[in-house]
């Protein structure tokens, strides 16, 4: 029977995504999603979609949505690539970008799909570790044929010094594709870089600050060759009509979504200095989680004993480097509170 699968996808592990339990008392602060409802004009144009348009195709290459990206960021709709999710934009990026004997580069840690992504295609991999406090560190004779770099960072909340990033992307001979999934947490972003250099593509998501992980849309804005490169190889339909409905009010109303990130901002804050106070260390996230290490308890320890208390967190426990720490992503204020009550009182408990 093996002689049938490809033998690079035999050896290679597949990606496995954060756990979505059904139970509903469950308090979910593992997989970055948003506590709070997505814009009321989704729900508005939801109930307004006639059905008789889903027996149709969709746009192919999603005009009216990528109308309204390019709005946004002030360029035009040739700059925008959309996908079912910027899971597939990555995806693409490596087919487009990359030849057979290049290679894919990305921060160690950094998002865990990456190195699947590059195994898929049978790329070679060029991982470069970040440094002992997960800041940014590039050896000069770095290079590899397309670069994913995580601003914000994920697991690790952190920002990176925007002239650190220019600095590499500028004197990169690959593609640098940016994932700013996180962004909208953030007090900076390098969506800039796109109308300076030619190499850079910079990924967005719907999943994170619009409330809408569930509809699958991410996009990403670049030079308009790179983005005919990804129309090319993409699949034919290869985001719905839903999605891109849904997806267009929802950027359309920058005011629910920034009004939703102000709320988790503000939650951050205080459930980092809790934590602190309790003696973990917390980094200064600028996204929608915390990347804490626990104190007076391991982390695979808090981890469990949160889970008995029907709390989920992220615990990436297969890795040496980010096995003492804990992804947290911040819920609603009631939803943090409950979890900083759990987590005093197993420290109190002793484990
Ligand atoms: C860094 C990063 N990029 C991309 C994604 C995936 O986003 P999407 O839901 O748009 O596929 C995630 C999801 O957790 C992420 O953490």
């Amino acid at each position: 029977m093996s002689d049938l699968i490809r033998k690079s996808v035999q050896a290679m592990s597949g990606y496995v995504p954060g756990e979505q339990p059904k139970d509903a008392d469950i308090i979910k602060l593992n997989t970055n999603e948003n506590p709070y409802l997505p814009s009321p004009d989704v729900q508005d144009i939801l109930s307004m979609i006639d059905i008789a348009v889903l027996s149709r195709y969709p746009d192919p290459v999603c005009m009216e949505l990528r109308k309204v990206i390019a709005e946004l960021h002030g360029c035009a709709v040739e700059h925008v690539f959309v996908g079912n999710g910027s899971d597939e934009v990555l995806a693409l990026s490596i087919r487009a970008f990359v030849e057979r004997d290049g290679s894919v580069g990305y921060f160690d840690p950094s998002y865990s799909l990456y190195p699947v992504l590059a195994d898929i295609e049978d790329m070679e991999k060029r991982p470069v570790p970040l440094d002992a406090g997960f800041g940014w560190r590039m050896p000069e004779d770095y290079s590899a044929s397309l670069f994913f770099l995580t601003h914000p960072n994920a697991p690790t909340s952190f920002g990176y010094e925007k002239a650190k990033i220019e600095s590499f992307v500028s004197s990169f001979p690959g593609v640098v594709l940016i994932d700013e999934a996180y962004a909208d947490f953030a007090d900076e972003n390098c969506m800039d870089f796109v109308q300076r250099y030619e190499n850079v593509l910079v990924a967005r998501t719907l999943s994170k600050a619009y409330s809408l992980a569930g509809i699958r849309m991410g996009y990403c804005v670049g030079h308009a060759e790179l983005i005919g490169a990804m129309y090319k190889i993409k699949d034919s339909y290869n985001v719905n009509y839903l999605t891109q409905e849904l997806a267009r009010v929802a950027i359309l109303d920058q005011d629910t979504m920034k009004a939703n990130v102000q709320a988790i901002v503000e939650t951050r804050a205080l459930v980092a200095e809790k934590l602190s106070e309790l003696g973990f260390e917390v980094g200064e996230s600028k996204t929608n989680f915390l990347w804490v290490k626990p104190l007076g308890i391991g982390a695979k320890a808090l981890f469990e004993a949160l889970r008995k208390r029907k709390i989920i967190v992220r615990y990436f426990a297969n890795d040496k480097r980010t096995c003492d720490h804990l992804r947290v992503t911040i819920g609603t204020a009631p939803e943090m509170f409950a979890f900083l009550d759990a987590v005093e009182a197993i420290l109190n408990e002793g484990g």
